[in-house]
């Protein structure tokens, strides 16, 4: 069932993949990304972000990616999907994300194209910047030094990269052990759920950017998705996204608590939530 057509909807609104062109910008999100623009901009070393699950992470990084790219910047976006990579791994897939052929060549040739490569970018004007989400996989400790390293790189007193670190708490713990890394870091923001009238603006902004030109989510129901989502941002798409096709089947033109209610309780959030609560 297309539940799109009953609610005169363009789009997927609630759709789970981090797209830039649903990107809301809350309080909260705004300030992470005007953080982190600002170490790229002023060509600061290294910046980082670092949050809950679900809050938008990745979906920041890929905002950034796609404002960058329209202007004079050289990004690339490496994802860390593996743990324990060793720095040669490393250097290859920037090799990679650059442009570079590698094939079989030894280490100290291919930082020196790494390097080349940079001069070369700064010698025409393009800066370089460096993404890399998932950061809390970089376990291996070299790999923290050849990130480092590239820090120090400079051409007529202007460094050649900057680096963006993404990912869950622990990163953080990992960055510090290496004391002259941690000295490099010049922003670090924690990006946290959404307030409740965030979360409201975030449901009601994702359903204009769809087409929707009226209210769908009662306010008794929008009380209900923050409870049960918290304010994750990944929560609230699964909650509206199944509340949305329930209250197409059910017809309702407006979808009230009762069907959050029932959507919550499918999704077990009610048990979730409580097993957290019994925790505390
Ligand atoms: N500012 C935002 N604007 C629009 N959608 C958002 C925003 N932040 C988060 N989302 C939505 O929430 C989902 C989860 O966000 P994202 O994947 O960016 O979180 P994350 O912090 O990277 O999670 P993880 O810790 O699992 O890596 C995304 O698929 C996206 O749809
Ligand atoms: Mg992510």
């Amino acid at each position: 069932m297309n539940y799109e057509a009953f609610y005169g909807l363009k789009k997927e609104p609630f759709g789970d993949i981090p797209d830039p062109g649903f990107f809301y910008s809350g309080a909260e999100h705004t300030r992470a990304l005007v953080k982190l623009l600002h170490v790229i901009k002023k060509n600061r070393a290294m910046g980082l972000l670092t949050g809950s699950i679900g809050c938008g992470k990745t979906t920041i990084i890929r905002k950034i990616l796609a404002d960058l790219e329209e202007e004079k910047y050289s990004v690339s976006l490496m994802t860390l999907t593996q743990p324990d990579f060793s720095a040669v791994w490393f250097d290859k897939k920037l090799g990679e994300l650059f442009g570079l052929r590698f094939d079989s060549k030894s280490r100290t040739e291919m930082k020196l194209e790494l390097i080349e490569e940079l001069e070369r970018r700064q010698r025409s004007k393009r800066k370089t910047v460096i993404l890399i989400d998932e950061a809390n996989n970089i376990t291996n400790p070299e790999v923290m030094e050849e990130i480092r390293g590239f820090l120090n790189l400079e051409l007529q007193g202007y460094r050649l990269v900057t680096i963006i670190l993404s990912g869950m708490g622990d990163m953080y713990e990992k960055i510090k052990n290496n004391i002259s890394l941690r000295q490099r870091v010049s922003t670090i923001v924690s990006l946290p759920p959404l307030t409740f009238s965030s979360s409201r603006e975030y449901v009601n902004y994702r359903l204009e950017q769809a087409g929707s030109t009226g209210t769908i989510f009662s306010d008794e129901a929008l009380k209900l998705i923050y409870n049960f989502s918290s304010g994750v941002p990944r929560l609230i798409n699964v909650i509206c996204d199944n509340a949305l096709l329930e209250g197409a089947l059910l017809k309702k033109k407006i979808v009230e608590e009762s069907i959050i209610k029932r959507v919550g309780e499918e999704l077990m959030f009610d048990r979730d939530n409580k097993e957290e609560n019994d925790k505390k």
